[in-house]
C-alpha cells in the first residue's frame, strides 16, 4: 500500500447530496482525497459529473448503503484517515408519516458507522446535526449551550438521538475516537461553477429551491408561511449560509480533529444574523433582478418563530467563519436553477 505517499482518504457518506457533493469539493482543494458513499436513492449520478466537471478527475464512488456493514468492507479495506457523515433522510414531514424509516436509516446507519469506525481504528468523526435541536430556543442568537428541546418531528429526534449515541462511541473508544458535532443552520446556494447544486426530487420542502422553481415558472408562486409571527416583519427568521462555506467547515473540523484526536465538541454553524422569509426574497430580486411570485399562507405546523446562530465557537475553535452573503447565496442559487433549466 502507497497510502502514506497520497491524499488522506475521507469517507464522504451522502456524498451526492447537496452539502456532500459541495464538501467533496471542498476536501479536494484543501488536500484530501474524498471517498463518496452513496445509494443514490435521494441524489442522482448527475451530480457526479458535475463534480469530475468541477475537479477535472473522477472521485471513488461506492453506491452503497453506508449502513451496510458487509457493502462498507470495501470501502474500508483501504486506509481511511476520517469519515464525515452526511447520509440520512432529511425531510421533515415525510419523518412524521415514516417514523421507523427515519429511526432505522438516520440511527442504525449512524450506530454502524460509527461501530465499524472503531473497529477500524479510524480515528476522525464529523457528523450532520441540526439547529432543529434547539427547537424554539429561549435565547437568540443560540449558542451551543443551549438546552436541547423536545424533538418536534422524528427527523429532529434522530439528529438528537445520533448526537447521543456520538457521545457515548466516543466515551467508549477512550481516546481513540474524535467527534465534531456540527449544528447546521440553513443552507442555501450552490456551487458558483453551477455544475452542483441543490437537485430536490419533487416538489421542494425547503425555502429556496421553492422560490427558484417559482421565479423559472416550475410552481406557479411561492407560498410565504405565515405572516403574523412575531417578527420585524411578521414572516419566520431563520440563519442562512452558503453551502460552499459549510462545506469549508468540515474541513475545518477535520483540520481541527487532526489538532486535538479523541476530542468531541460540538459547533453551531451558521452567519449569526437572521433573515425573515420576506428578506430572502428581496435579496434574491435585488442579487438577480428577477421578481418572485409569492402570496401569503397560513403557518407551516411545526416551524419555529426565528432562530439564528452564535456561532463564535466555531470562528474561535475551528478557526472558520462564513465569508459569502446572502445576495451570493441566492445569485449561485438562481444561476444553478437556470442551468437546470437548460
Ligand atoms: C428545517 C429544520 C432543519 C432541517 C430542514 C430540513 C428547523 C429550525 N430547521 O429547516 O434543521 O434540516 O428543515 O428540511 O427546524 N418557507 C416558506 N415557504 C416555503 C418553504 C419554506 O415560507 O415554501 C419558510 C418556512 O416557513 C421557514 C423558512 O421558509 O420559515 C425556511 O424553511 P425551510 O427551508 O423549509 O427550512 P427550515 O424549516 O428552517
Amino acid at each position: 500500500m502507497t497510502e502514506t505517499a497520497s491524499a488522506p482518504r475521507i469517507i464522504v457518506t451522502g456524498g451526492a447530496g447537496f452539502i456532500g457533493s459541495h464538501t467533496v469539493v471542498a476536501l479536494e482543494e484543501a488536500g484530501y482525497a474524498p471517498v463518496i458513499v452513496d445509494d443514490l436513492r435521494n441524489s442522482r449520478p448527475e451530480v457526479l459529473e458535475g463534480l469530475e466537471r468541477i475537479l477535472g478527475h473522477s472521485v471513488e464512488f461506492h453506491r452503497i448503503d453506508c449502513g451496510d456493514v458487509q457493502a462498507m468492507q470495501a470501502v474500508f479495506s483501504q486506509p481511511v484517515h476520517g469519515v464525515i457523515h452526511f447520509a440520512a433522510d432529511k425531510a421533515v414531514g415525510e419523518s412524521v408519516a415514516q417514523p421507523e424509516q427515519y429511526f432505522s436509516n438516520n440511527i442504525g446507519s449512524t450506530a454502524r458507522l460509527a461501530g465499524m469506525m472503531r473497529e477500524r481504528g479510524v480515528q476522525h468523526l464529523v457528523f450532520s446535526s441540526s439547529c432543529t435541536v434547539y427547537g424554539e430556543a429561549g435565547e437568540l442568537p443560540v449558542d451551543e449551550s443551549a438546552p436541547i428541546q423536545p424533538a418536534a418531528s422524528p427527523y429532529g429526534f434522530t439528529k438528537q438521538a445520533c448526537e447521543t449515541l456520538l457521545r457515548y462511541s466516543h466515551r467508549a473508544a477512550e481516546g481513540a475516537l474524535g467527534v465534531a458535532l456540527l449544528r447546521y443552520f440553513n443552507p442555501i446556494g450552490g456551487h458558483p461553477t453551477a455544475e452542483i447544486g441543490e437537485l430536490p426530487l419533487g416538489t421542494p420542502a425547503n425555502l429556496v429551491p421553492y422560490l427558484t422553481q417559482s421565479v423559472a415558472g416550475i410552481r406557479s408562486e411561492l407560498t410565504v408561511f405565515g405572516s403574523d409571527y412575531p417578527t420585524r416583519d411578521g414572516t419566520c427568521i431563520r440563519d442562512y449560509l452558503h453551502v460552499c462555506d459549510l462545506a469549508e467547515a468540515h474541513v475545518a473540523a477535520l483540520r481541527w480533529l487532526e489538532r486535538a484526536p479523541g476530542m468531541l465538541d460540538v459547533f453551531n454553524l451558521g452567519t449569526g444574523e437572521g433573515s425573515s422569509v420576506k428578506e430572502v426574497i428581496s435579496a434574491f430580486e435585488r442579487a438577480t433582478g428577477k421578481s418572485v411570485p409569492h402570496r401569503f399562507g397560513d403557518r407551516r405546523p411545526g416551524d419555529v418563530t426565528a432562530i439564528y446562530a452564535n456561532a463564535e465557537k466555531a470562528a474561535q475553535v475551528l478557526q472558520w467563519r462564513t465569508r459569502r452573503s446572502l445576495d451570493d447565496c441566492l445569485a449561485d442559487a438562481w444561476r444553478w436553477q437556470e442551468k437546470l433549466k437548460g
